[in-house]
């Protein structure tokens, strides 16, 4: 059959049109994800905390002597809520019976109170970095349990008397729960417990909360997103705020690396730990490119182990923001891949989101594009 001149026409025309609109489109969608990709002049002059105002503050660990140089200005620029990595500990805090060290503390409740920041106490009861004389008596012999509840008291009631209205939380107890996967094991054999046994846990809550009856009391640990740990937790937990213990929150501590936790038990444990009715805090955050402490081989920051960390990063931000009504605080541990408490030697780990510049990696622009 004999097409005509007209159809022939039309065909054409048609499939020039075609052509164009395609190209076109296809422009136009290189240009939009270019736009989309690209970091605009205002991202760049916003920083975390402003990019999760509406979400939760945004918390950084910190010691007296970060406050110097453009380590202060990306602190300032970046974070709204400091948590003393060491200098609030017992040990470094009262590191005698008739004395106290305020000035390192209190450098860092002072840069927050100039620069309207706030500050989570960190910590009150812990089986590490505590002077040994709390359990000592003259002679050198174990105290008995009455004279240790007393020092723990008498520590409690000073500290959190002389940063009250000053810290708004605390991490009262830290780590008090066994890490082993033997259920049957529920609490640390810590000096505390063994010499008062189980009540010094509702004690110190108590103590605290009679010290500053506004401030936030927070039960803090690590590895919370193992099922065992975290029933362990929760039955404890449970037990005490049925006792009336005022016990007002959970920290995760958040000493994650690139394989775990999976984003099923951390959604398990922000869940099953906020139905006790507690608020929920991300309360020591680093994400290690090493997928276990023991990874001997030091691989360095390649783009393999980066990209891991990228996808880990973006996965818990997505959860944390999904969770935002049950998660009133997200607190990094140390400032940048300058120094992190899990560097080894030669060996470091870059678990931050700020290289050791002080410049943002690719993983904080995923935490930030939402
Ligand atoms: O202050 C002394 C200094 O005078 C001495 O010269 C030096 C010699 O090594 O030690 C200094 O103390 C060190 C202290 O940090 C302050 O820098 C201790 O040796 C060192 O063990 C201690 O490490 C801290 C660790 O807790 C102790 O367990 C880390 O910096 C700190 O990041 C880490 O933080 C803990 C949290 O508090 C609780 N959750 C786990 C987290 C990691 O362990």
């Amino acid at each position: 059959m004999k097409t005509s001149s007209f159809t022939k026409r039309s065909l054409i025309t048609f499939v020039s049109v075609f052509a164009l609109v395609s190209v076109l489109m296809l422009l136009s969608s290189y240009r939009v994800a270019g736009r989309k990709n690209a970091t605009s002049e205002a991202d760049t002059l916003k920083g975390l905390k402003d990019f999760y105002k509406g979400y939760f503050p945004i918390g950084v660990a910190v010691a007296p002597n970060s406050f110097e140089g453009a380590q202060a200005e990306l602190i300032k620029k970046h974070f709204n809520s400091l948590t003393a990595e060491n200098v609030m500990k017992p040990g470094p805090i009262h590191p005698e019976e008739k004395r106290y060290f305020w000035d390192d503390a209190d450098k860092i409740v002072n840069f927050a109170q100039a620069n309207g920041m706030k500050v989570r106490g960190h910590t009150l009861c812990w089986h590490s970095q505590t002077g040994a004389w709390m359990f000592k008596d003259a002679a050198g012999n174990q105290v008995s349990k009455e004279v240790a509840l007393a020092r723990l008291k008498d520590h409690i009631t000073q500290v959190v008397s002389r940063y009250k209205g000053k810290v708004y939380g605390w991490d009262v107890l830290n780590e008090a729960i066994a890490d082993d996967r033997d259920s049957t094991k529920i609490f640390r054999e810590s000096p505390w417990y063994k010499i008062c046994g189980e009540e010094y846990f509702a004690k110190v809550f108590q103590w605290a909360h009679e010290a500053d009856p506004n401030a936030v009391l927070f039960y803090n640990d690590y590895n919370t997103e193992n099922p065992v740990k975290r029933d362990k937790i929760y039955n404890v937990l449970k037990k005490l705020l049925k006792e009336g213990v005022p016990i007002h929150g959970v920290g995760l501590q958040g000493h994650w690396n690139v394989d775990n936790p999976s984003e099923q038990n951390l959604r398990a444990s922000i869940d099953k730990f906020s139905s006790l009715g507690l608020k929920i805090q991300i309360t020591e955050l680093d994400v290690s490119i090493y997928s276990s402490r023991t990874d001997t081989v030091n691989i360095g920051f390649t783009p393999s182990r980066e990209q891991k960390q990228i996808d880990f990063y973006k996965m818990i931000f997505k959860v944390f923001r999904e969770k935002k009504d049950l998660i009133t605080g997200v607190t990094f541990w140390n400032v940048s891949d300058r120094r992190s408490w899990l560097d080894r030697g030669n060996k470091k780990v870059y678990p931050l989101l700020f290289d050791e510049n002080l410049k943002p990696k690719k993983a904080y622009w995923e935490v930030v594009k939402f």
